[in-house]
């Protein structure tokens, strides 16, 4: 799987790349390459989102441009190819930030976004081997027991895909699409959908999306945390080891970071034993690889 989730970041740098050669703007290029992410199978968003417990795919997804700090938003979103694209139209076609539920769905399906096929019965069964694999048979009574021994496991099914970007003229754009985590409980939002938390963009100071166990980034704002210690003159790295440490040492969160400054200065944090992830800038080949220092 690691090295078909490497060609597929390889073709999604080149592919949100490709596009900012072109002249499209930052977040063009963020949703493209969220897009092809989507359409792999290989992660835990779009058409590879993990199963919450009733058997149903629930997506969530947000991305942000710098410059006129535009966002947008959905969450528990069904039946969509790309929820990226779906929290683009949430940015573009309404007043809003945030859609969810049912009536997201229907924005998306409204506007004619490709549909998503219903969870293979491979991938039912994946869900049903996973609920015995941890303890008795999800039931109405058995559920919050079931998902509680799954967090104190820490099984979170992480792979929530994001990507940022710097276009020509200096904007930057952030975006994250995700299945939320393993086994959740349906209902359940994570940090994906939540601007400041799963994602934050702002041409004064940087972008920044991220990936883990939404539970802690919501509680510490992440992306936005990240994005202010940049406001204050931290680089990339400096800002990203800051927040990591802070969500490990006060509430011993997992996650990782893509962080970029509007000076193209960027860096990939995690405190997770690994996160599979890549840059370019179009010179020689893509970087790819699942640890970073
Ligand atoms: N970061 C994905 C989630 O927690 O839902």
């Amino acid at each position: 799987m690691m090295g078909r989730q490497r060609a597929c970041l390889a073709e999604a740098l080149y592919t949100g790349y490709g596009r900012l050669r072109e002249g499209a703007v930052a977040l063009d290029a963020v949703e493209a390459a969220i897009c092809l992410l989507e359409a792999s199978g290989l992660f835990n968003a779009g058409i590879g989102a993990r199963l919450q417990l009733d058997g149903s795919r629930r997506m969530d997804a947000s991305l942000m441009e710098g410059r006129g700090l535009g966002a947008g938003a959905v969450a528990g979103i069904k039946s969509v190819r790309h929820p990226i694209s779906a929290a683009r139209l949430v940015m573009e076609r309404t007043e809003h930030v945030l859609l969810s539920g049912p009536p997201a769905t229907r924005l998306a399906l409204h506007f004619q976004l490709a549909r998503q096929a219903s969870p293979t019965p491979a991938q039912r069964k994946a869900l049903q081997t996973d609920i015995r694999k941890i303890g008795p048979q999800a039931s109405a009574a058995g559920t919050l027991r079931l998902f509680n021994t799954l967090a104190r496991r820490r099984k979170a099914g992480l792979e929530t895909v994001g990507a940022v970007a710097l276009d020509r003229a200096g904007t930057v754009a952030a975006g994250a699409s995700t299945g939320g985590v393993t086994l959740m409980l349906p209902g359940r939002v994570g940090d994906t959908p939540l601007i400041g938390c799963g994602c934050y963009a702002d041409d004064e100071a940087g972008a920044v999306s991220m990936s883990g166990v939404g539970e802690g980034i919501i509680r510490l704002a992440m992306a936005k945390t990240i994005v202010d210690r940049m406001a204050s003159g931290a680089t990339p790295v400096a800002a990203g080891r800051w927040a990591l440490g802070l969500l490990g040492s006060r509430i011993r969160g997992q996650a990782g970071a893509l962080v970029l400054a509007p000076n193209g200065k960027f860096a990939i944090r995690h405190n997770t034993p690994y996160m599979i992830a890549g840059y370019w800038n179009g010179h020689g080949e893509p970087v790819v690889k699942d640890k970073y220092e």
